[in-house]
């Protein structure tokens, strides 16, 4: 789950993290308002979960209340990326010295965190990474011992801080460690983290992901999302569904991790020779089929507008096809007329496959075509969805 910038402000200053002083806009007017609030020239600010916001034109300075409204009014309902700006952060300008750039984030081939810092921080950090890795310093993390001062400046000595720099980011290190451990992120980074003018430290910018897996261990409902991606993704899980929104034009129910992951490289295989379509969702039914559990994963497929077909792809085991046929009719029955617009293409196969098969048959239901391979009905569904 990521966090927008404002979320990540929130939680860098309940841990200690100096933060500009500011405050979130969805309309010009209230951009206006806080602005005059803080009485002092601020900087608004796009709130999208992606980067490069600067470039895009997302972040403006303006000196007063009246340049805050006029920047909000130009930046609210812009498209950085895909994503709307649907609210502003209003926020203090800082005037910075020197920007650096530190991260943390899960190094998942070591099984460990990586540290990362920079004195080369602000809107590059890519560039610097590609063109001269030197200048980031990395440092791996045992999650068992974490980060102290110790370890803090022996990585921003690496990176080639001065020690007047060092002295001064040494517990924001520290600090940001705690973000990672109390909140169970998978990546936190800072870029930039500024000296300022007054010689303070500051978070200019905040990035978070958190670990979906640690979700139990927190109230996280401030952070819920209300973009369509997030919401379809909510509501499968609260159906205990494994799903994952992808960009494609296929919807793709199966069983077991291993199908669905195979049954998308089938459909993107296949897209190409139709103009690239291509998967839609990862969606694992898990082991059990039932009625409720098929109707619930096409409804949440069907519920995506980019759908335009769907392949379902069991291959039955301890749940047998006939089974998951019975769930498939029903579920179209559940469904309604909402099952009726997008075709589904079904392959059975595994235990009981004959008589799952002719389970659909006798149905008959308009909305179903049945193929008998993976790799013909990844190619049925991808021509269906460029038609
Ligand atoms: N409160 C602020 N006061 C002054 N300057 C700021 C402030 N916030 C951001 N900036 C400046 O604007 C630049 C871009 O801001 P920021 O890093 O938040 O957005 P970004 O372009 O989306 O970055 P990224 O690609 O890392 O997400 C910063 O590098 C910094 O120089
Ligand atoms: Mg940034």
């Amino acid at each position: 789950m990521d966090l927008f910038e404002h979320q990540a402000k929130e939680l860098f200053a309940r841990h200690g993290i100096p933060v500009p002083a500011g405050g979130l806009a969805a309309t010009p007017q209230d951009a206006r308002r806080i602005a005059a609030g803080l009485g002092v020239p601020v900087v608004v600010k796009a709130q999208v979960k992606t980067g490069g916001r600067g470039k895009a034109g997302g972040v403006r300075p303006a000196p007063g209340p009246a340049t805050a409204e006029d920047a909000a009014r130009g930046i609210l309902g812009m498209d950085i990326k895909g994503h709307i700006a649907e609210t502003v952060l209003v926020e203090a300008a800082t005037v910075a010295v020197e920007e650096y750039y530190v991260a943390y984030l899960v190094d998942r081939a070591e099984r460990r965190f990586l540290a990362m810092a920079s004195t080369e921080g602000g809107m590059d950090i890519e560039e610097v990474a590609a063109v001269r890795p030197q200048a980031l310093a990395r440092m791996p993390v045992d999650p068992r011992v974490g980060v102290g001062e110790e370890a803090a400046r022996e990585l921003l000595a690496r990176a080639g801080f001065a020690a007047d720099v060092r002295d001064a980011i040494a517990g924001v290190l520290v600090d940001l460690w705690r973000v990672v451990a109390a909140e169970d992120a998978v990546l936190v980074e800072v870029n930039p983290l500024a000296w300022t003018a007054g010689g303070d430290i500051v978070a200019l910018d905040g990035k978070i992901t958190l670990d979906g897996n640690a979700a139990f261990r927190h109230d996280r409902s401030a952070f819920a999302g209300t973009s369509r991606e997030e919401s379809l993704e909510a509501r499968a899980r609260a159906r205990r569904l494994n799903y994952v929104k992808l960009d494609g034009q296929v919807g793709v129910v199966g069983n077991g991790a291993g199908l669905v992951m195979s049954t998308l490289d089938v459909v993107a295989l296949a897209g190409e020779r139709f103009g690239g379509i291509r998967p839609a969702n990862f969606l694992d039914i898990g082991g059990g089929a039932s009625a409720r559990v098929m109707a619930d994963s096409l409804e949440i497929v069907l519920s995506d507008p980019d759908v335009r077909s769907v392949l379902v792809n069991v291959f039955g085991g301890i749940t047998a096809c006939d089974a998951v046929a019975d769930g498939i009719v029903s579920a179209l029955g559940l469904l309604g007329e909402r099952g009726l617009g997008r075709p589904i293409v079904v392959r059975l196969d595994g235990n009981n496959a004959l008589a799952g098969r002719r389970i659909l048959e006798r149905a008959g239901h308009p909305a179903i075509r049945q193929i008998t391979t993976m790799d013909g009905a990844a190619e049925e569904a991808a021509r269906l969805a460029a038609a």
